[in-house]
């Protein structure tokens, strides 16, 4: 499994903080695209892998329980805000749970969003995990 946090630069002073994250500096790739998952309920989201996708998660407030899956193995991480980004590599299985009402996921991306790079059937993530 590779996943890895990722220390984001951190510049604080009397009037408030910065928390820098830079591409090919502490974010391992070009950030082509960054969103934000927000206002989430009792819902789970996720299920699915990415065949090239690599991404970097920012809890900027709140938590939730981020479950990765490599085909092999499966970890339960907890996300909240720590001035760390959370490193996924593509072909792992990802799921969120448990948001609290005011948890805001700022995600970094490597590449445009791209439907056909989604697998998000977790039988057909298995199979071509094992080829
Ligand atoms: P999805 O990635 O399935 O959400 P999550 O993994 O958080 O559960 O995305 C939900 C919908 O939004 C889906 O129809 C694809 C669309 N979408 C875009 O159009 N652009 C994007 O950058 C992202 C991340 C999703």
């Amino acid at each position: 499994m590779h996943t890895e946090w990722i220390d984001l630069y951190n510049k604080s002073d009397s009037r408030g903080s910065l928390l820098i994250a830079e591409a090919q500096k502490n974010i391992p790739f070009d950030i082509k695209r960054v969103y934000c998952l927000y206002g989430m309920n009792s819902e789970s989201r996720g299920f699915h892998a990415h065949k090239e996708l690599q991404q970097v998660m920012v809890c900027l407030s709140g938590k939730c329980r981020l479950i990765v899956d490599d085909g092999r193995s499966r970890v339960d991480f907890h996300l909240s805000p720590n001035r760390r980004g959370f490193f996924i590599d593509k072909m792992n299985w990802r799921e969120m749970h448990d948001f609290s009402s005011d948890c805001i996921l700022m995600v970094l991306a490597s590449h445009w969003y791209d439907e056909s790079d989604y697998i998000r059937d977790y039988k057909e993530f298995l199979k071509l995990i094992q080829e």
